[in-house]
């Protein structure tokens, strides 16, 4: 079944700059009939209504002023999203940081912001108020989601975190019950602020340092192809899927393998003397 873009209605947390104003954008070219941008930064969701307006026409888009980690504010976007549109139909758990240094913070925003944009559209607003046949869930995680990184370790146990909440919603169970799609995507490295200013943010030289030879071995996407690649995912990706979005290349599915699989692999070959 392919999901229509087209006439729904979506809500983006970290909606008002980078690559989050993409997925608003690339989903009001397939079709969307207006969007909510859920972000703490009230400048930038002021000017991201301004480009909107200026590309898609008026009454396309609402700015709702939110930080993640409160819920009763994530709630409140999700309210104004409803009493404006009618509908909700897709939500994009975007909203996130890459900072080690204030690694609490970056926790809160890049977990339990995400946990409180699943709860809140999962249990109740998107089974309540979608059109169609059914709603989907896009959970932005990171290759830092799937690879271990000696750059930034936090940031990336949070990234494996969207992944754990995509797979563990994403089971038949919740589908059967609410009709809500539930899908990851990885973005590789994408030209946007998190990555221009990511100097000095993790917990000392040593990982710096780290940081260098990591980011220099990979290829540079755009928001733009980052964000129109991802409308496929959002049409067709199959509930609880984990997608990696990489130098500009086409989705690929990151298969997760059955650990029963795995057997082979005892620890008995690693003990010495046996
Ligand atoms: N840029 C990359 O290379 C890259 C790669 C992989 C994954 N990602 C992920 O993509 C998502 C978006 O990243 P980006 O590159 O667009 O970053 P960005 O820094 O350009 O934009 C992040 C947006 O989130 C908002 N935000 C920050 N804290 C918030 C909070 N508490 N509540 C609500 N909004 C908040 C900011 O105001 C900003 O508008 C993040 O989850 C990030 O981890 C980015």
């Amino acid at each position: 079944m392919v999901f229509d873009i087209n006439g729904k209605v979506a809500l983006i947390t970290g909606g008002a700059s980078g690559v989050g104003l993409e997925y608003a954008k690339a989903l009001l070219r397939n079709g969307l009939k207006a969007v909510t941008l859920a972000d703490v930064n009230g400048d930038l969701g002021n000017k991201a209504l301004i480009e909107i307006s200026q590309q898609f026409g008026s009454k396309r888009a609402i700015f709702s002023k939110t930080d993640v980690t409160k819920i009763d504010q994530l709630e409140d976007s999700f309210k104004k999203t409803v009493e404006t549109f009618g509908n909700i139909d897709i939500v994009f758990n975007n909203a996130g940081i890459l900072n080690d240094a204030i690694w609490e913070k970056q926790i809160s925003i890049n977990v339990n912001g995400v946990i409180h944009g699943m709860i809140l559209a999962l249990e109740t607003y998107l089974p309540t108020y979608h059109q169609g046949p059914e709603a989907v869930i896009v959970n932005i995680s990171s290759i830092a989601g799937v690879i271990g990184t000696a750059h930034v370790p936090i940031y990336s146990a949070t990234k494996h975190a969207v992944i754990g909440i995509t797979r563990s919603w994403g089971q038949p169970a919740f589908y059967k019950k609410f009709n809500v799609r539930v899908v990851a995507v990885c973005p590789g490295v994408t030209d946007t602020p998190l990555i221009s200013e990511m100097n000095g943010r993790s917990l000392g030289d040593i990982y710096e340092e780290n940081g260098k030879e990591f980011v220099g071995e990979l290829t540079v996407q755009t928001p733009e192809v980052l964000a129109e690649e991802v409308m496929n995912i959002v049409k067709y990706g199959p509930n609880g899927s984990v997608w990696i979005v990489e130098g500009g290349e086409p989705a690929y599915q990151y298969v997760f393998p059955d650990r029963n699989q795995m057997k082979y692999n005892q620890i008995s070959d690693y003990i010495q003397n046996k």
